[in-house]
């Protein structure tokens, strides 16, 4: 009898893991571990779905990840509640299917939806409810939302909260708050990380755990280490923060080949990073036909005159005027950072992202200046045919960035990293062919 058994038992395990039927394992596991099955055959879609493929692209925010030899999951689940999750872990255990994660799916490196070993995607876009506490100056926030429907709730509260997370409205909270999250509020609030208070994560073994029972280590672990490397965490709670009720914004831009666009880039490494806390500007230097342009882009967290006085002051060279300057509200301005139009505020609800092209996108801290003779030699390589749609994207640090501790979250980059630098070129899909030259 035994013997019997246990040669069944090698036979239908050697027939699964060889013919790569990890999905039926799945699908049979999840209906034996589910009390209620039908509650989650619901939001479990594999090929044979007729929104399968949907599904699937509706969070690829970079379209090199479109084409058919990208590896497909064999199921995505689309959770609308965590207690959901714990199955889909052990059940993916059992199957030898590995689980990729996707809140906004804007990895650079489509590493949310894409494998090289048989997988699962558990997709957290319906588990984006934002509640926010407008006297507890709080929030709890699904994982699935993006940083737009974060703060589009919070000003609805509330014209005077705000929450420092990203710049790019369409970004998804569950990777970026787990790997630190900058934005135009950085210089004074840090990192979305920074003010994270509590979350609920699923853990490999299926538990699911909030601060007090995941302990100080992995709470510590997660606000920066990056959130696939521990579990699905699908919910954060934030400390909001205070805002004035008008803030100023300003973009403008210089050509190097007319208005020492060049001179200015450099000269900006030594005023931005070291501003007062309220000022971000951030920096992005891109061709249009054959002249390389530096556009300035500023949020200030106060009025418009003081704003152009204190330039005046520290970055005359800019020549910042009155008539470049906008004053509107906090929720406004994260509109204004997108170039989207400020009159619209429910535009930024909609999860999808306009002009989706392929990405290749590398960034580095910068520590010590860069001499003209480098800035130059970046501005060259800006006139190569492929650079064409080409950036160099600057975010300054600083601020209260000097001041957190290197080992308050695991974000090391505080102290002395004057400025992020990020280079990213983009390529229409016809030009995909070409891939390696971009
Ligand atoms: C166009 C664009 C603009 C950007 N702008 C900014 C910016 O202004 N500021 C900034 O800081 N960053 C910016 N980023 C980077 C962005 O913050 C990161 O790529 C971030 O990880 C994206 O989070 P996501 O949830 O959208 O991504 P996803 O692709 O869904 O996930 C990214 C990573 O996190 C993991 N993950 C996602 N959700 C969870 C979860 N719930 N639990 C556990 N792990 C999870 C994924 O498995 C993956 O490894 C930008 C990126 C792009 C493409
Ligand atoms: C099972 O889930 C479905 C869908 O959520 C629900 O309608 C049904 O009442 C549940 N059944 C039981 C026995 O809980
Ligand atoms: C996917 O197809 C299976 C089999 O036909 C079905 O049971 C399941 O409910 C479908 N899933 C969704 C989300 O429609
Ligand atoms: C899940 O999210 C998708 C995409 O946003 C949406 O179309 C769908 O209605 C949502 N489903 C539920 C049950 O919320
Ligand atoms: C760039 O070149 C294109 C095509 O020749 C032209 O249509 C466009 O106006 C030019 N743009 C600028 C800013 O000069
Ligand atoms: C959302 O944005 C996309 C891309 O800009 C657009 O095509 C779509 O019509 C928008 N949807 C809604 C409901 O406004």
């Amino acid at each position: 009898m035994k013997t019997t058994s246990l040669f069944i038992v090698l036979i239908l395990s050697s027939s699964w893991a060889a013919s790569a039927d990890e999905q039926d394992h799945f699908l049979h596991c999840l209906s034996q571990t589910c009390h209620n099955y039908s509650s989650i055959s619901n939001v479990v879609y594999t090929p044979s779905n007729s929104s399968y493929t949907s599904i699937l692209e509706s969070s690829i925010r970079n379209t090199r990840f479109l084409s058919e030899s990208t590896p497909k999951p064999q199921v995505i689940i689309t959770p609308d509640h965590e207690t959901q999750i714990p199955p889909v872990i052990l059940c993916a255990k059992q199957s030898g299917l590995e689980i990729r994660t996707r809140s906004g799916g804007h990895d650079m490196e489509g590493l949310s939806y894409v494998s090289q070993v048989p997988f699962a995607i558990v997709d957290l876009v319906n588990l984006s409810q934002v509640t926010v506490d407008v006297d507890e100056k709080t929030a709890w926030i699904g994982a699935g939302a993006s940083t737009g429907v974060v703060y589009y709730r919070i000003a609805e509260k509330s014209p005077t909260l705000a929450f420092p997370g990203s710049i790019c409205t369409w970004v998804g909270v569950g990777g970026h708050y787990s790997r630190g999250g900058y934005g135009a509020l950085l210089r004074k609030y840090g990192l979305a990380a920074d003010n994270v208070i509590d979350m609920r994560i699923v853990n490999v073994n299926g538990n699911i755990l909030d601060r007090e029972s995941m302990g100080e280590d992995l709470f510590w672990a997660i606000r920066g280490g990056g959130g696939a490397s521990f579990g699905v965490i699908t919910a954060w709670k934030v400390q909001l923060v205070d805002v004035p009720e008008t803030v100023t914004v300003f973009s403008i831009t210089r050509s190097v080949e007319e208005q020492n666009g060049a001179e200015l880039w450099q000269r900006w490494q030594y005023v931005a990073p070291q501003a007062d806390k309220d000022l971000f500007v951030g920096v992005i230097v891109f061709r249009v036909n054959t002249t390389v342009l530096v556009n300035f882009f500023s949020v200030y967290q106060g009025g418009a005159d003081i704003l152009v006085s204190y330039m005046q002051e520290i970055f005359p060279e800019l020549g910042l005027v009155r008539e470049d300057c906008t004053e509107m509200s906090w929720i406004q301005s994260t509109l204004f950072s997108n170039q989207m139009p400020i009159d619209q505020l429910d535009a930024v609800l909609n999860r999808t992202q306009p002009g989706l092209r392929q990405l290749k996108a590398k960034s580095d801290y910068v520590q010590t200046p860069l001499p003209l003779n480098v800035i130059e030699d970046m501005v060259s390589m800006l006139r190569e045919p492929e650079a064409d749609e080409t950036n160099y994207y600057m975010v300054p640090y600083g601020g209260i960035m000097e001041e957190i501790s290197e080992f308050e979250t695991p974000f090391p980059h505080r102290a002395g990293a004057l400025y992020q630098l990020a280079g990213l070129t983009y390529w229409q899909d016809s030009e995909a062919a070409d891939t390696d030259r971009y």
